[in-house]
């Protein structure tokens, strides 16, 4: 059976965080504009589309995933004209824009909201989901994933209303038809404007379950992947899934299993961010991966999906810190093979590969200093319940400082200047001093970077069909140290082997391999040839392609 060829499929996509991507108005903040001026880098760099998390109006308690207004443009970003512009700007150098579409929940500050905590008889009162309490408290035990009880109690009336998220995102009621309507029609009206798509946001946790239900183990339980989730997720697929259109869906919570309703050709989106393999990175104490484990975990969704649905794949988003710190090393020694490494493990599986903003240049995680250097609401929430509850903040500091998700978003390194070139002005969150040598300009000169390689690998991608729509194969499963698959379409065969750890790493070949046969396409260090019995360097990883006879 052949997989449908499409656009997306084909694709290499780039996340936007436009808060610290690049500053053209010099006041510290990122902004479109400044993504109009990056278009050519993008461009260069073999990017097709474009995802921009939240650009609307909001208060940014959440930085944007709090929106007050889904048809403007939030005025620290620009305006309207600014975005259409981008959108032409972007169509005519052949790069799609995808938006972030946040319907989970709203801002406490939307308009629906502050007309449905006025009154219980209000006609946005429905809207959201209000309940009364207890005697002693909240309707329920449930959490929020920010912290604390997923219950706000509002005086206006006295009755609670639930936020999965921060208390100021209350979680619109998905139940109620009419807000159905309300979002449904804005999914439209963007579509009419001409963009390509949504990423869209914790869409997991619109059906939550009846409230009567007390969590005991898993916190999430209570809204994620609830069932009856899929009477509203078909009802959004009529209206995003259309021909042309990329759907991605951020579906914490979904098993490869489950996700086979979710995407596919009867699914409600194209692919889905799967959470297996990030679950897994190390934001503790320790460094590195479980080898075993990743693999485990990518291979579950390369086989089940394949030739069901498609992967989105990725390593970093705004949301988790970065991937050479946590999965790799960010050491000087190993930080720029760790960082190849890491590149040719993800972006050659089946799937439309994402590279959020710098990991293109190995971004690091930040060294912060002081809680006052974070600008999350859920680690400074994290960092206060600690401390509250008798922790030093020195620990807590600690603490949250491997995990926060403000290690992704320090400003975009462009070059070594005093703010990074993303910026003539102080920008709103701190600039990793790393710039000195982790930079856009650097890289850009140098053969052998981080960057350079990044493009050699996407011009790989997009020169082979194979390893595009190529079934994908894992070898060497038991190796705690080695990640090898393969890709093969009829006879083209590729394999992919990446050294995952800080240490040497050898592999026999199996006798029917025969390593004469197979010509090395691409590598991250010039280390000896393939042999019947191979030594991998730390974080070596090399690419092969079977001699055509
Ligand atoms: C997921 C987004 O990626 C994250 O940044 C945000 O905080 C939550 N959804 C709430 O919208």
């Amino acid at each position: 059976m052949t997989i449908k060829k499409t656009w997306w499929k084909e694709a290499i996509g780039y996340q936007i965080y436009p808060a610290s991507f690049k500053d053209s108005n010099h006041d510290g903040l990122g902004d479109l504009n400044g993504i109009c001026e990056k278009l050519e880098y993008l461009k260069d760099l073999g990017i097709d589309f474009i995802w921009i998390t939240p650009i609307y109006a909001s208060p940014n308690v959440d930085n944007g995933y709090d929106i007050s207004n889904y048809q403007e443009i939030s005025e620290i970003f620009g305006t309207m004209a600014d975005f259409d512009l981008l959108l032409a700007q972007a169509h005519a150098k052949g790069i799609k824009v995808i938006m972030d579409l946040v319907i989970n929940h709203t801002s406490d500050q939307h308009r629906w909201f502050i007309e449905s905590r006025k009154s219980k008889e209000n006609y946005y009162r429905d809207y959201y989901i209000w309940e009364d309490g207890r005697v002693d408290g909240p309707p329920n035990n449930w959490t929020s994933i920010f912290g604390g009880s997923a219950w706000e109690l509002d005086q206006e009336t006295n009755q609670y209303y639930l936020h999965v998220f921060a208390k100021e995102q209350p979680d619109l009621n998905w139940e109620n038809p009419k807000v159905q309507h309300e979002l449904f029609t804005m999914i439209q009206w963007w579509l009419d404007k001409g963009i390509d798509g949504f990423r869209v946001d914790a869409i997991s946790h619109i059906k939550k379950l009846p409230f009567s239900n007390n969590i005991v183990d898993n916190p999430l339980e209570a809204y994620t992947n609830a069932p009856g989730i899929d009477v509203y997720l078909k009802a959004l697929r009529d209206v995003v899934k259309k021909e042309d259109i990329l759907t991605v869906g951020k579906a914490n919570g979904v098993s490869a299993h489950d996700a086979l309703e979710w995407v596919g050709e009867e699914g409600y989106f194209n692919m889905l961010f799967e959470f297996e393999h990030i679950s897994l990175w190390s934001t503790g104490e320790e460094q590195g991966i479980d080898v075993l484990k990743l693999k485990r975990a990518l291979t579950n969704w390369q086989e089940t999906l394949n030739q069901k649905g498609w992967n989105a794949l990725y390593m970093e988003n705004h949301d988790i810190p970065r991937s050479v710190s946590t999965f790799g090393s960010d050491q000087v020694v190993f930080w720029r093979s760790s960082a190849k490494a890491l590149a040719l493990t993800f972006m050659l599986l089946q799937g439309t590969p994402f590279i959020y903003q710098g990991q293109e240049i190995g971004m690091t995680n930040m060294p912060f200093h002081s809680i006052h250097e974070i600008n999350a609401v859920d680690t400074k929430n994290f960092y206060r319940n600690m401390v509250n509850t008798g922790v030093t903040p020195e620990r807590a500091l600690d603490l949250v400082r491997k995990s926060a998700r403000d290690n992704a978003r320090t400003p975009m390194q462009w070059d070594s200047s005093k703010y990074a070139g993303f910026s003539t002005h102080k920008p709103w969150l701190v600039v990793n001093p790393n710039k000195s040598y982790i930079n856009v300009q650097d890289e850009l000169a140098d053969p052998d970077s981080i960057l350079n390689f990044y493009k050699e690998i996407i011009r790989l991608r997009k020169a082979h069909e194979t390893l595009i729509y190529g079934s994908y194969r894992l070898f060497l499963k038991d190796h705690p140290q080695l990640f090898a698959y393969q890709r093969k379409l009829g006879n083209d065969r590729f394999v992919i082997i990446v050294n995952l750890s800080c240490d040497f790493a050898t592999v026999d070949l199996p006798s029917n391999i025969k390593f004469e046969e197979w010509e090395l396409i691409l590598n991250n260090l010039d280390d000896g040839p393939l042999q019947q019995h191979t030594l991998f360097v730390p974080y070596e990883a090399r690419v092969y392609r079977k001699k055509t006879a």
